[in-house]
């Protein structure tokens, strides 16, 4: 277990001796009473606004107006500190792996992979700034002046990340805030709290004091008050569309307010007759069941042609159910226990309801529950009448719709709120250069004959509508937590 009684703040770690949290692992356990019960692994800080407003304000000070120590770093600086904590945050591999295993349930496979493609993202990070920065050592000259460009940082930002990757995705928006020169405080999500605890040396050794601050406690608490103040300048958020509206709509000055969001989605698999079912198939699996379909960009509804659905749901059935279940540390699993405590209940909710409208759960172990833990369904077949076919599901429950007219699928991305991304399958190349026109002005990335996903890192990842505000990837977020700015005088 682990019971952390300290936070980080304007460089020290400050005891904390009030209310904490106790932190269950979606990892079941047997009672004494023969119930399975969440293990209890840890607990945290709860602390309040006046803490969050101490951790805001030792950034504020860091930043000092943009005249702090920080964002008046060189480069070479600031990429020197980055490097001393990647070297740090190195020695935590196995701590963190351990942790988001007990935390959030991931496999031991997507555990290592996520610490590892952080470490990737954080070196990637380093050479596009220093990219950038040979772009600004260069001279402009346009009527007579003479100009040099720069990327300069933006003040104060707050980072939120998801559970899903709470190490990854917190970090795709802190590193390259904090690189870029602004100061940050981060508060990692209610489940994957205690994975961060381990790195929090690492940012205290690597970075000036007030350069990188947490806060810990009850996100509805303590966040929407530091939005308040209208001190924070970027809210970085990954989550909830819901929350990132509200937590928008407190800041006094919204316009003052730079939001890089990625949000809710509900993507969408479109399978044509001309489709390779066996490919689609393998493609649709990892889409919609990676980490047990709790990813924004899981294939979260699959339209199907008509003349191969039920040929399509049969051989999904049939993948779905050569998974394997088990604990996060099994050797080859592939379904984990669920992180989300009501979770398990809202997926029976929407099963129900599909069932009560005519579709079938087509695989024998679909929505079988034990726990925390759900046997992922396939439900077919869908139709709009169901809570399937519009609400994100964000796990293992995979609703197949079976299609007319190409014209029903594209009404579902016209008339969603979402617009993330879409994969539509199909070998017939004429066909698939006539679908992507329709679509690729209402998501974000159209795949072709390959599953939804954010990577490679160097791809620009974002939404449209309710799904993003602004675009990540290793390039982009240097861009999104900087200002373009300029020096320019008149050449003698
Ligand atoms: O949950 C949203 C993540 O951005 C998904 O990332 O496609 O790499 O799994 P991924």
């Amino acid at each position: 277990e682990i019971h952390q009684r300290e936070y980080l703040v304007n460089g020290e770690m400050r005891p904390w001796n009030g209310e904490v949290s106790e932190v269950y692992s979606p990892v079941m356990i047997p009672a004494a009473d023969g119930s399975l019960q969440r293990k209890l692994i840890g607990t945290y800080p709860v602390c309040t606004e006046t803490e969050a407003t101490e951790a805001m304000e030792a950034a504020l000070q860091a930043y000092d107006n943009g005249r702090g120590e920080w964002p008046t770093m060189s480069v070479a600086g600031r990429i020197k500190c980055m490097e001393r904590f990647v070297y740090k945050m190195s020695e935590q591999r196995t701590l963190v792996v351990k942790l988001l295993m007990w935390e959030i349930g991931k496999s031991y496979a997507d555990s290592i992979k996520e610490f590892d493609r952080t470490i990737e993202y954080i070196n990637a990070t380093i050479d596009a700034l220093k990219d950038i920065d040979r772009q600004s050592s260069r001279f402009e000259m346009a009527e007579g002046l003479v100009a040099q460009i720069r990327r300069s940082p933006l003040g104060v930002v707050l980072c939120m990340g998801p559970f899903n990757y709470p190490l990854n995705e917190t970090f795709t928006t802190l590193i390259p805030a904090l690189i870029m020169g602004n100061t940050v405080l981060f508060k990692p999500p209610k489940h994957g709290t205690l994975l961060h605890y381990p790195l929090l040396e690492a940012f205290k050794d690597a970075f000036p004091k007030g350069v990188v601050n947490t806060v810990y406690g009850r996100g509805a608490v303590v966040t929407p008050g530091l939005m308040a103040t209208g001190k924070i300048n970027v809210l970085a958020f990954i989550g909830s569309s819901k929350v990132a509206n509200d937590l928008k709509k407190r800041h006094p000055k919204v316009n003052r307010l730079r939001a890089v969001l990625s949000l809710d989605a509900k993507n969408a698999a479109i399978v044509t007759k001309h489709a390779d079912i066996g490919l689609a198939v393998s493609e649709c699996l990892l889409g919609a069941l990676s980490f047990n379909g709790q990813r924004c960009t899981a294939i979260k509804i699959i339209f199907v042609h008509k003349d191969v659905a039920e040929e399509f749901t049969r051989q999904l059935s049939a993948a779905v159910e050569a998974l394997k279940p088990g604990l996060p540390w099994t050797d080859g699993v592939k379904l984990t226990p669920l992180p989300e405590p009501h979770k398990p209940d809202y997926l029976k909710e929407v099963i129900d309801d599909a069932a009560a409208g005519g579709a079938k759960v087509i695989n024998p172990h679909g929505g079988i529950t034990s726990g925390s833990f759900v046997f992922p369904a396939v439900v077919y077949p869908v139709n709009e009448g169901m809570r399937l076919y519009h609400e994100e599901q964000f796990g293992p429950v995979i609703p197949v719709v079976p299609y007319e007219s190409i014209e029903e699928p594209i009404a579902y991305q016209i008339n969603s709120p979402h617009g993330m991304q879409v994969s539509i399958f199909s070998n017939d190349a004429k066909e698939v250069s006539s679908l992507i026109d329709p679509f690729v002005n209402l998501v974000s990335r159209v795949n072709i004959n390959t599953q939804c996903q954010r990577g490679p890192d160097v791809f620009p990842f974002t939404g449209r509508k309710d799904s993003a505000e602004g675009t990540l990837s290793v390039h982009d977020a240097l861009r999104a937590f900087s200002l373009r700015s300029l020096v320019a005088g008149k050449l003698n």
